[in-house]
């Protein structure tokens, strides 16, 4: 019968075969990779702009959004370490931190912060985000309250900063806003990256207005001027540091609008230019716009916290907190606190740019006081 002992054998040494096969077959084959039709299941926006231009108010529109984690100017951190490079030169980096965050990726951060242990409030201006001011960050203020930065901030800054990275992957949406970008050829590899789903809104703001608002926070802008400014720091004549640094902003808008009219349709329709003075004028209809195209719902007790906070009284004392002011009296604060004659100068540097976004001339000193005359054109804002 030795024989049928070596069929048996013969037989469970196929069955093993075929065994083994299969599960290798399972387990080491080459899988299809995931077609990449369908982008990352998490949204990203960049809120792109400069300095002084609404960008905190439309960060805090997006911040208090119970489906959005928040970081205000992450960058800050990339253009304290690497004070000696240019605005230029530090784009890429300033970019890479943008996607690690994005991805909720914060080991990044390790390249621009002291070593030791961390707090969430290692983070610049971690309290402008409702995100980081509520759970799992902070137990003490609901997910879907309105969250007052300054209680944020007094109450919820001791969390390891290890938690940013937990909070983040607990939303849908991913927002930034960056006044560090000067071009869209920079952000163009975000908008193709298969893992992000990238929109970008452009918030632009009246350069007459930046600049009277640019005038009140000098000290305050010192160290990012001397970045952008670079080398040109010390050939330009110190007043005229203001204009070289106008001429630059203007310049970058223009640039960041016209590179996303030649963006392929599919990737064209990922950009969204707002003007800072159509959001003030009519804020309910602006930000539903804005909450629209990141795909968000506009949620009623939003609804009543943006009426209440563009119907505030009061001009606001700190620069950067933007709530409970009357934002529509300050967008036109330059018609009657800014001399003619720098007016006249500021027109000239940013024609260009003033042109393309419908910001009209003031021809006259009697035209840029008179508030009835209308300096802004719908014509070519759709
Ligand atoms: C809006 O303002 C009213 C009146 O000051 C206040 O009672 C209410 O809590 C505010 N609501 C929001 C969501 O900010
Ligand atoms: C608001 O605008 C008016 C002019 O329309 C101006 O006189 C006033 O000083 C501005 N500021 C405030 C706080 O109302
Ligand atoms: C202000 O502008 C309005 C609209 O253009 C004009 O009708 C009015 O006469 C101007 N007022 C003065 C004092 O120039």
């Amino acid at each position: 019968m030795f024989w049928i002992k070596k069929i048996r054998l013969l037989l469970l040494l196929v069955f093993q075969s075929l065994v083994f096969l299969f599960l290798f077959q399972q387990f080491y084959s080459p899988r299809p990779c995931p077609i990449p039709t369908e982008k990352s299941s998490h949204k990203h926006v960049l809120i792109l702009s400069s300095w002084r231009s609404g960008s905190s108010f439309v960060g805090q529109l997006f911040s208090q959004h119970p489906d959005v984690f928040y970081l205000m100017e992450p960058a800050w951190h990339v253009w304290l370490t690497l004070s000696s490079g240019s605005a230029g030169q530090l784009q890429m980096a300033v970019r890479d931190l943008v996607r690690s965050v994005f991805l909720c990726d914060m080991s990044v951060f390790d390249a621009y912060m002291a070593w030791g242990p961390r707090k969430q409030s290692s983070l610049f201006q971690w309290e402008t985000s409702r995100a980081l001011c509520s759970p799992p960050a902070c137990h003490l203020f609901n997910r879907e309250a309105i969250i007052p930065q300054a209680d944020c901030k007094t109450l919820c800054g001791k969390q390891p900063f290890s938690t940013i990275e937990e909070v983040c992957k607990s939303y849908s949406h991913v927002v930034v806003k960056e006044v560090r970008f000067f071009s869209l050829k920079t952000l163009h590899p975000l908008l193709t990256d298969p893992s992000l789903n990238l929109k970008i809104i452009h918030l632009i703001r009246d350069p007459r207005a930046v600049f009277r608002s640019r005038q009140n926070t000098e000290q305050e802008l010192l160290h990012d001027s001397h970045i952008v400014m670079g080398k040109q720091w010390d050939r330009i004549k110190g007043e005229d540091h203001p204009y070289y640094m106008m001429k630059t902003i203007c310049q970058s808008h223009k640039e960041i609008h016209e590179a996303a009219q030649l963006l392929p349709d599919s990737l064209r329709e990922r950009y969204l230019l707002i003007r800072y003075e159509d959001l003030v004028q009519d804020p309910l209809t602006q930000t539903s716009k804005l909450y629209e195209f990141a795909g968000l719902p506009f949620l009623p007790h939003l609804q009543i916290w943006v009426h209440n906070i563009t119907q505030g009284k009061g001009m606001g004392k700190h620069p950067f907190y933007t709530d409970a002011r009357n934002a529509r009296n300050i967008s036109q604060a330059w018609r009657w606190s800014l001399p003619h004659d720098k007016v006249v100068k500021l027109q000239k540097i940013c024609k260009d740019t003033m042109d393309l976004m419908g910001y009209l001339p003031a021809l006259s000193e009697e035209d840029q006081r008179n508030l009835s005359m209308d300096l802004l054109s719908t014509a070519k804002i759709p």
